[in-house]
């Protein structure tokens, strides 16, 4: 008795918020996303602005803006100046640079984190719970300058005309890739009509319709009677981030997965590989590290397995493919594979 009642003493002491702090956190996420979503981060970095301007801006009704910039500024994210002027703190910069997190943990799963207790039987499916276009940008926002940094490196060695990144979400990856070179051509394949309408915008905003392509479908589905087929067939890279681990989910296809890959895409010299993999739970417990928990959390929900580091080191090779880079980046567990083929 006396052991257990020492035990619960060290865990509770290892936790880093009591109920106090953590019901001004869980308030402080809602409220930063908030921020995002009106606009504010854009409007207050770095300058001091008046909150009649704020509320022209953001089209925000006076007396409710001031209930958020007040939360806000008690918080921390937001300091006022001269009654009527506010400005990110340093917190409230941080958190703008660290947005992708809050869009995807209050945007894109708060519904579903909101309902564990409804969902814990099993009887219910998590289907509608999450919001497609919230996962898509929140992971693009995640530590994206980091990992486009790496791919600028890696790419700019590799030879291609044609590059195609399945899962693309927003198309922001791509469409970045193929602003840095020029004269290639891009497909992004999407399962998700929300980040394919996304993506599209996005390709048009930058000028790109005539290099870019994307395809509306379950990288799964496509085979050799694909009405796009011959468009696949030239492509070099392969690409997709923050994905593969629904794909690998599947028993049916775990194994054959590459040679679909290779069927689909005959020419492709390399694949990019990001994901984030499963994280130790000791780890987890002792330094409590952005994302993974809840990450880890809401794909068990969803039935998704998220796999280890050694389960995919031993699948890309299994696959004949040659593990020439494995970088870890961003959030904990995090990696970008350069695999050749
Ligand atoms: C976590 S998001 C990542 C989006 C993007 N790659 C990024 O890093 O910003 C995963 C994306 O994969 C897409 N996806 C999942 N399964 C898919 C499949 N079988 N075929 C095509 N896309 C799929 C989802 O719709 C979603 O947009």
């Amino acid at each position: 008795m006396m052991g257990d009642k020492m035990n619960l003493v060290t865990e509770q002491t290892k936790l880093t918020h009591d109920p106090q702090t953590l019901f001004n956190h869980y308030l402080g996420a809602n409220v930063v996303y908030a921020f995002h979503q009106i606009g504010l981060f854009d409007i207050v970095s770095n300058r001091k602005v008046s909150i009649t301007e704020i509320a022209r801006k953001t089209g925000s009704e006076i007396g409710r803006l001031q209930a958020l910039l007040q939360a806000g500024e008690i918080l921390g994210y937001v300091n006022r100046y001269q009654d009527d002027f506010i400005q990110l703190s340093l917190l409230g910069e941080e958190m703008r640079k660290q947005i992708g997190y809050f869009i995807w943990s209050v945007g894109a799963y708060g519904d579903m984190l909101r309902r564990l207790g409804d969902l814990h039987t099993g009887e219910q499916g998590t289907s509608g719970l999450r919001d497609e276009g919230k996962v898509a940008l929140g992971s693009d926002l995640m530590n994206s300058d980091l990992l486009e940094n790496l791919l600028r490196e890696i790419l700019d060695s590799i030879p291609f005309q044609s590059i195609c990144d399945f899962g693309c979400g927003n198309g922001r990856k791509l469409i970045n890739m193929l602003k840095r070179y020029p004269e290639r051509r891009g497909i992004g394949i999407d399962i998700s009509t929300d980040a394919i309408v996304l993506a599209q915008q996005n390709i048009k905003q930058h000028g790109l319709s005539e290099r870019a392509r994307l395809l509306h479908a379950n990288i799964l589905d496509i085979n050799a009677s694909h009405k796009d087929i011959e468009l696949l067939s030239e492509v070099e890279v392969v690409t997709s981030f923050m994905m593969l681990h629904d794909l690998f989910n599947i028993p049916e296809i775990r194994e054959t997965l590459f040679d679909r890959l290779r069927n689909v895409f005959p020419k492709v010299k390399y694949f990019l590989i990001s994901d984030t993999l499963q994280t130790p739970i000791s780890y987890m417990k002792e330094k409590l590290p952005i994302f993974n928990v809840g990450f880890e959390l809401v794909h068990a929900f969803m039935d998704v397995n998220i796999p280890t580091k050694e389960e995919y080191d031993l699948a890309f090779q299994k696959a004949g493919l040659t593990i020439e880079q494995c970088i870890p980046f961003g959030p904990t567990s995090t990696y970008l594979y350069v695999l050749k083929t």
